[in-house]
């Protein structure tokens, strides 16, 4: 595929939110200046629209998308095409945020070279301006960033690693544990990466770690005292069918939401009462009257 043409929508900024392109550089200028990073998930044309026009910073095309869009049970078996084509999408919706892809488990874990060829993929076909990698990966970090691709690190509960880790488990609870995160994000930033994701870690650690890394920490599960927090789109506004983790806040309900105007809907169709006369097509009156002429001539004729 050839050079990318994004995005594809029009663009509109309601509530006067700037529309200045937010670009990885322009993350860490944010906790120079102290101010703080808003992240979400988004996976579609149409959350990634309203996600990108509510002002949210950075958009992460999560591989969560295998949970909440594709209902599996984790994270591991999306695959490159099927992030690719999440990615693009949500590309084409958005102006403003930077759009940061995850790598799915497997993209990477093989060679540095394979790692970068799908990083590129990312990049090329379908818009990404940063990817997303779960782990210590500090060599591939420094590779991608030789190959010109934004590096978004994640570290602590990293879901791709749910079955070495036995579970989703909080990540860093020890005084070694903190310690040996504290190194990893040193080292990753160190390798050139822009941002740390810090998931499911002790909100102390997560402090300690903000407090001495000179690039970006967004959390999730990891406290308030991140650069950031990120949160799954799904489990803010209850698009989520499981009960929502101890760090989640569901700001609406748009299952409920959906769910009656679903169900008026189904109603509405079983007693005709949709759709109404307003929202059918009409002929037009000559048309109207050739035909029950003619229909009326026909009528005569079997008579
Ligand atoms: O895949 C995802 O949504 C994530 C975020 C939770 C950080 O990795």
């Amino acid at each position: 595929m050839s050079g990318t043409n994004f995005p594809c929508g029009s663009f509109s900024s309601p509530n006067g939110i700037p529309t200045t392109k937010v670009t990885m550089p322009a993350l860490i200028e944010m906790k120079r200046q102290g101010k703080l990073i808003s992240s979400l998930t988004a996976y579609d044309y149409a959350t990634a629209r309203l996600v990108d026009e509510a002002g949210i910073d950075m958009i992460l095309v999560g591989d969560s998308l295998a949970m909440v869009v594709l209902g599996q049970e984790n994270t591991l078996a999306v695959t490159m095409d099927e992030m690719l084509h999440h990615t693009r999408a949500v590309r084409c919706a958005v102006h403003r945020a930077l759009v940061v892809a995850d790598m799915p488990f497997g993209s990477y874990h093989g060679t540095v070279a394979e790692g970068v060829a799908n990083a590129i993929r990312f990049v090329k076909e379908s818009g990404a301006e940063a990817v997303k990698i779960e782990g210590p990966r500090v060599e591939l970090t420094r590779a991608l960033v030789e190959a010109e691709i934004p590096v978004v690190s994640h570290l602590g509960l990293t879901p791709q690693s749910v079955h070495r880790m036995g579970g989703f488990r909080v990540q860093g609870r020890s005084m070694d544990a903190a310690l040996q995160l504290k190194a990893a994000a040193h080292a990753l930033a160190e390798a050139g990466a822009g941002a740390v994701v810090l998931e499911g870690v002790p909100r102390e650690t997560a402090a300690a770690i903000t407090a001495e890394l000179p690039i970006p920490t967004i959390g999730i599960g990891a406290g308030p005292d991140c650069d950031g927090q990120i949160l799954v789109l799904h489990d803010l506004v209850g698009l989520s069918f499981t009960p929502p983790a101890k760090f989640v806040r569901r700001y609406a309900d748009a299952g409920a939401l959906i769910r009656s105007a679903v169900e008026h809907y189904r109603e509405d169709v079983e007693h005709r009462a949709f759709p109404a006369d307003e929202e059918s097509y009409h002929l037009p009156e000559a048309a109207l009257k050739a035909l029950e002429a003619q229909e009326h001539a026909a009528t005569l004729r079997k008579a």
